[in-house]
């Protein structure tokens, strides 16, 4: 891509993630245009070729897309309120992480102040900006993000989620859950079997299948879902519940941690209490899905 085609960019905050970004539009040749408070944070793109806005509503006014990539909504909100002026000639894409109800309250403002606006989430590190690997969620409406999705292509896997502004937040976290569950499983998998000599190494294959497995099972558990019917095809959630207490119950005889086996066995519990035991794993939807009482 050469210059007289690439659509200039702006990116405002050169922190970590922000001078990653602008990279990336540099070496695929957009016109950079780039701010940051701590004005020196600009001097290495400045150098490769980004050129330096005095002010953050110079950097606005400067491009039809521009990113905000700053440490918190707090910081948008005091950014934006003092530029809202600026707003009107550039498609706004706020990378910064942050909640759903903080990235409906920024689009809601913006489009106030007659921006177009889209929110994301970078769920990847700086170095893996640029490369398929980096997954960049888009929320907002779908014009705006497919007037810039060749662009933004520019930056990693981008994708777009609905019209909703809060998608990109709730996918982040949604994400950061599935993290978090599949390595703590496996964690409290390791910790067992090391009791019994077997290293990490030893059980991650075995361990790396179950999840695979597991994964396998999603679509249909989701329809489960989507119906509101959970007919036990292949297990009742009691019978799920007596291999929850023998989970539990080797986690305390191997002398291991045993509170992620027994907050999993509490809920199945409070299912069955409720009269889900001969329904399917999924049922359990109704337990996530409303504030824990006790
Ligand atoms: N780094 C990662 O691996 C990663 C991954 C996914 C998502 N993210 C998200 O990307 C965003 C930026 O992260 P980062 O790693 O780049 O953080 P960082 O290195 O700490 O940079 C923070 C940036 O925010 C700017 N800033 C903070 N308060 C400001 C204010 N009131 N007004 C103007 N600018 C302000 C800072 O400016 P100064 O230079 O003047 O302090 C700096 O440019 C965060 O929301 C983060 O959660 C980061």
């Amino acid at each position: 891509m050469n210059h007289d085609t690439a659509t200039p960019v702006t990116i405002i905050g050169l922190g970590l993630m922000g001078r990653a970004l602008a990279e990336a539009f540099l070496k695929a040749g957009h016109p950079t245009t780039v701010w940051n408070r701590t004005a020196a944070k600009a001097d290495r793109l400045v150098a490769a070729g980004a050129l330096a806005a005095p002010t953050a509503g110079d950097a606005l006014k400067a491009s039809p897309l521009t990113i905000l990539c700053v440490t918190d909504y707090r910081a948008v909100r005091e950014l934006l309120d003092a530029n809202g002026g600026e707003l009107a000639g550039t498609t706004l894409i706020n990378l910064t992480s942050g909640d759903s109800a903080q990235a409906r309250d920024t689009a809601r403002w913006a489009e106030q102040h007659g921006a177009r606006y889209l929110d994301g989430a970078i769920m990847a590190v700086p170095p893996a900006i640029g490369t398929a690997e980096a997954v960049i969620l888009h929320s907002g409406p779908q014009a705006d993000f497919e007037a810039h999705r060749s662009t933004l292509g520019v930056l990693g896997t981008v994708t777009y989620l609905g019209a909703d502004h809060g998608l990109a937040s709730l996918y982040d976290v949604a994400g950061l859950a599935m993290m978090w569950s599949v390595l703590n499983a496996w964690l409290q998998g390791t910790a067992l079997l090391k009791t019994a000599g077997v290293d990490a190494a030893a059980y991650a294959p075995f361990a790396r299948q179950i999840a695979a497995g597991v994964a396998e099972w999603l679509p249909g558990y989701a329809e489960q879902i989507d119906n509101g019917s959970f007919p036990a095809e292949v297990s009742a959630l009691e019978t799920d519940a007596r291999a929850m207490a023998h989970l539990v119950e080797e986690s305390e005889a191997v002398g291991v941690n045993a509170e992620l086996p027994k907050l999993i066995k509490a809920m199945a519990d409070r299912s069955i209490a409720a009269g889900h035991g001969g329904e399917q794993y999924p049922v359990l939807i109704e337990e996530f899905s409303r504030p824990h009482a006790g």
